[in-house]
């Protein structure tokens, strides 16, 4: 029987599990390879999956991989298609779709994402590939003056009509509005630009009539600007992203994954933990992190197969220390 988008959307929020956002753009990538040395071609990016996805039990720790459009295509060391390789461990293929950024016209530093253009077909090919969950990102920048109403309404539209185009194709939209880190701005502008963030994605999901139950939402945190010069104080992150989200997001919503955007790995485990140790969430919570889970292990990697067991390592620490965290278990010691 084919599990329905509620059913997918609750195996994504497992408890004792998280996600890992594995759809760096080939340009990411590259950048990522670059920063530790190594050459940055296809094949090394295909090597840093492999070991990834390889990991010995990582399936204890994941719910769900997020791809990129290469990487559903390519195979592991041993022949097998990454979105196969994920569902015989019993973790969630899942895909990005979104087609990244452009400038949104007469908006100076404002961006719109796109990718909605033939958008079912490739729902189509990637459902034959083994995914059952989609990730669309659009990214709102703090300044004094931005964002504004227009794009951040605009960004909010296409969210949700991607959301439900997703749902009609039988998959779990994530919906990710990223609430940018970078930036001088304080804690509570952060939240209150979060809070109008959500707001609009949700009043348009509605109006999209997107099943919230079938949905996961993927959020930035509330967090002082990266060059703000604000210290981060977990207790205070958590309380303002927990108002925020209470305030805005229904509780009818399968649940809410956090993306890292930034944070060291280690602020970003302390974060999700003091949230989690809040309580009472409506939803379900849990990460979906990039940086803050791959930036060990390409440290340890260095792109040599010599390091593959000590990266791995790394890889399986970090998801336990944020498997952890994501109901409040989680001790600086057990670092
Ligand atoms: P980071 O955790 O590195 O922010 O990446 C998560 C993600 O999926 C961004 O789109």
């Amino acid at each position: 029987m084919i599990p329905t988008i509620q059913k997918l959307a609750s195996t994504l929020m497992t408890p004792g599990k998280g996600i890992l956002a594995a759809d760096e753009s080939e340009s990411t990538m590259s950048k990522r390879l670059t920063s530790i040395g190594v050459q940055d071609n296809t094949e090394n990016g295909r090597r840093f999956r492999d070991l990834l996805f390889t990991a010995p039990d990582v399936e204890e720790y994941l719910s769900g991989v997020i791809l990129f459009d290469s990487t559903i295509r390519g195979m592991s060391n041993s022949g097998e298609h990454f979105g196969r390789l994920l569902e015989r461990k019993g973790i969630m293929p899942g895909i990005k779709v979104d087609k990244g950024l452009q400038p949104a016209p007469n908006f100076a530093q404002e961006e719109i994402s796109h990718g909605l253009d033939g958008l079912r077909e490739r729902l189509d090919e990637y459902y034959q590939l083994g995914a059952r969950f989609t990730k669309w990102r659009s990214v709102i920048r703090i300044t004094n003056d931005l964002p504004s109403d227009t794009i951040l309404r605009a960004n909010a539209h296409i969210l949700a009509y991607y959301a439900a185009i997703v749902q009609e194709k039988h998959m779990v939209p994530m919906v990710e509005p990223e609430v940018l880190f970078e930036g001088t701005h304080t804690l509570e502008r952060s939240g209150e630009v979060l809070h109008k963030t959500l707001k609009y994605v949700f009043e348009e999901l509605q109006a999209f009539r997107v099943s919230l139950s079938g949905l996961v939402l993927k959020t930035s945190m509330a967090l002082p600007g990266s060059e703000s010069g604000i210290a981060i104080n977990p207790m205070l992150v958590a309380r303002e992203t927990v108002r925020v989200l209470k305030d805005v997001v229904p509780f009818s919503t399968a649940g809410i994954v956090f993306l890292s955007g930034g944070q060291t790995p280690i602020q970003a485990t302390e974060n999700l933990n003091a949230i989690a140790l809040l309580g009472n969430l409506p939803w379900p919570i849990t990460f979906s992190y990039s940086r803050a889970l791959e930036e060990p292990v390409l440290e340890a990697w260095k792109g040599l197969d010599a390091n593959t067991d000590v990266a791995q390592k790394a890889l399986l620490h970090r998801l336990s220390l944020n498997v952890a965290a994501r109901k409040g278990a989680y001790k600086k010691e057990m670092e």
